[in-house]
């Protein structure tokens, strides 16, 4: 039988066997309205959509990234915003025919798309099937419409129902996000939202606790949200009502129905690799040496002032030893299952030695279980997270 100290091997740079598996993220960064919530890099359009434009800089970006995950199938692709909805269902055409054509796409890669639920988009829904996308993600937050309103959503609850309809008779595989605590919400209404979204029967479900996020106009202005006893109830009370809907937990906020769990979420949390093209995208590629971060300007106007003239240029850095740890296990920690320990030297290319102590710190607490082969967090540290992750940062 493995024992711990048996696991313990002695090298002090990261060298990788095999490089993790490829993801690609595409970033549409526009939406009609900013919501006063949000802290994505999305930026309300003003008048028509630089569409062309915008796919033309996509693939100019992807061209001149392509030496750095030369040869390397892409196993995933997430169209993200912002709101990649928005863009007509020619132009996403074009942009995923040009990704095929520049990269070597697995024959059944995940393609997903992020959608909002406002009437335009979903009457296109179909014709992103057809271009291609074989999942899509649809932002409905609640079937309330007085909850909509709070949240400054464009679409109200009719909206959100047919969007969903529309979703499901388009594709087989279909993620609904949710939140929760949202400003004057009862336990009552959280529940109602989430027998709502069951009843659709989505294959995956995201439900986020509403967060108060620096530079959004919820942190300035704070709504009156429910108190945290309240949000924890809310919390274990959709956790109990989706696990009785046949929906795994196994992500903090990831739900799926069997064989349905996004694996490009996966991908990140398992700590592999994303080249992420599009403003204010980030990417990381590992070589056989060393693990490399990349951001691309936030503004699209100057992402695609760069692209005008002929270079995307990414702000790029090497992770530094020092970090790997913390940032592998903000990424695994989430995962309710957790991780094999193996993937730890696996994707950081170091030692579990460097782990050690913190995970036997968390064992202690309570925050962690783990056997020769596997570490997870227990249903304490699921709620103390933050507190558990703090434990491997440098
Ligand atoms: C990239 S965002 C937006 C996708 C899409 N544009 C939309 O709004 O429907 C993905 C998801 O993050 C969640 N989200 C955004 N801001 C949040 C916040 N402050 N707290 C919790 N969840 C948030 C929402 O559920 C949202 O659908
Ligand atoms: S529509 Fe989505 S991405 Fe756009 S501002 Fe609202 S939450 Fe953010």
């Amino acid at each position: 039988m493995t024992t711990r100290s048996s696991l313990i091997t002695h090298r002090s740079s990261p060298q990788f066997n095999a490089l993790p598996p490829l993801s690609l993220y595409i970033h549409i960064p526009w939406c009609v309205r900013k919501c006063p919530y949000c802290d994505f890099n999305s930026h309300e359009a003003r008048g028509e959509l630089p569409e062309d434009e915008y796919v033309s800089a996509l693939l100019l970006d992807l061209e001149a990234a392509l030496p750095r995950v030369w040869g390397r199938p892409v196993l995933t692709v997430f169209i993200g915003g912002g709101t990649p909805s928005l863009i007509s269902v020619r132009a996403l055409d074009a942009l995923l025919a040009g990704v095929r054509a520049r990269l070597p796409l697995a024959a059944d890669a995940e393609i997903t798309l992020e959608a909002n639920p406002g009437t335009v988009e979903a009457e296109k829904f179909a014709g992103f099937r057809a271009a291609g996308v074989n999942r899509l993600s649809l932002g409905i937050q609640s079937f309330n419409d007085r909850h909509l309103k709070a949240l400054g959503r464009i679409h109200d609850a009719a909206e959100a129902r047919r969007a969903a309809e529309l979703a499901l008779r388009s594709f087989d595989n279909v993620n609904l996000d949710l939140m929760y605590a949202l400003p004057g919400q009862t336990p009552d209404e959280a529940a109602a939202d989430i027998a709502a979204a069951v009843a659709y029967a989505p294959q995956h479900l995201s439900v986020y606790h509403l967060t108060l996020e620096p530079n959004t106009y919820f942190h300035r202005y704070p709504p009156a949200l429910p108190d945290d006893d309240t949000a924890a109830e809310m919390q274990d009370a959709l956790e109990a009502q989706l696990a009785g809907a046949a929906y795994e937990h196994y992500e903090t906020s990831a739900f799926a129905r069997a064989g349905r769990r996004s694996k490009h979420n996966l991908n990140y949390w398992m700590f592999g690799d994303y080249l992420g093209i599009g403003a204010g995208a980030h990417s990381k590629i590992s070589f056989k040496n060393n693990i490399l971060r990349e951001s691309r300007n936030r503004q699209p106007k100057t992402y695609l002032a760069q692209a005008a003239v002929g270079a995307v240029i990414p702000e790029t850095r090497d992770v530094t030893h020092a970090e790997l740890p913390g940032e592998f296990m903000m990424n695994a920690l989430r995962m309710n299952q957790g991780f094999d320990l193996s993937l730890f030297a696996a994707r950081t290319g170091l030692e579990l030695t460097r782990i050690l102590p913190a995970l036997d710190q968390a064992e202690t607490r309570g925050l962690l279980t783990r056997d020769h082969q596997r570490a997870a967090p227990t249903l304490l540290g699921r709620r103390f997270l933050n507190d558990l992750m703090q434990l491997f940062l440098a």
